[in-house]
């Protein structure tokens, strides 16, 4: 079995599961580098991580579009609610539900969350996927937290094959700290986001991938917007 992973640009993923597809932090028209824009979307379900705008500015009008169910916390569902959006499954940090093709984990992440009207958003969140039997660790906008090492070795053994990290510095963690998260999460592949989108976020992807592939940390990949990449699932 294997997944698809598309990088739209920014902190935004689509994943084709192979029985639906999850759209990750809808970040499409307002957002410098996307591959498209929000009326081209098309998926079965919506993941946000926390509230800020560059995660949700396309989120309402997608949700209402195709009426894929969301997936997020508790103060993002009620901001959806209050806007006509009730295909919602609200949850919290350390909560586990089905979603297309497999489950979702809501996970911690040290960041804030407010939404673009200046509601408060709760928690900001990371994701596991466990989909198409590939687990996928998506950490959403965070610092490196210790944590990471739970997530890597969790109790029932089961190891990260994706881990989609932040290297953008400034508003998460950068090149330096996104190197230690690898260690501690021990991933097969790691992709990096949010970063290049704006210039205060600009890096160097080639050469935080060199330094992953020198530390033999991961396989990292670095796509560009637009790109697709394929993982299959590892014989047991
Ligand atoms: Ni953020
Ligand atoms: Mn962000």
């Amino acid at each position: 079995m294997s997944i698809t992973l598309t990088w739209t640009g920014h902190a935004t993923w689509l994943i084709d599961t192979g029985a639906g597809t999850l759209l990750i932090d809808p970040f499409f028209d307002e957002c410098p580098t996307a591959s498209m824009k929000a009326a081209a979307v098309s998926c079965d379900a919506i993941l946000v991580t926390h509230g800020h705008f560059d995660h949700v500015a396309d989120l309402v009008a997608i949700a209402k579009r195709t009426r894929a169910r969301v997936y997020c916390n508790w103060e993002i569902s009620q901001w959806l609610g209050a806007q006509g959006i009730d295909a919602v499954q609200p949850m919290n940090i350390g909560g586990r539900t089905a979603v297309p093709g497999g489950t979702a984990k809501m996970e911690i992440a040290h960041h804030s969350s407010s939404l673009p009207d200046g509601t408060y958003g709760g928690n900001p969140a990371g994701w596991v996927l466990d989909v198409g039997r590939v687990r996928v660790y998506i950490a959403g906008d965070t610092s490196l937290f210790s944590d990471m090492a739970r997530i890597g070795f969790p109790h029932d053994g089961r190891r990260i094959d994706v881990a989609i990290l932040p290297i953008g510095d400034l508003f998460t963690m950068g090149p330096d700290d996104s190197l230690e998260a690898i260690r501690m999460l021990a991933p097969r592949i790691v992709l990096p986001n949010h970063y290049g989108t704006w210039p205060p976020i600009a890096q160097d992807a080639e050469a935080w991938a060199a330094r992953v592939r020198e530390a033999k940390l991961a396989e990292p990949r670095v796509l560009t917007p637009g790109e697709s990449i394929t993982v299959s699932t590892v014989a047991p």
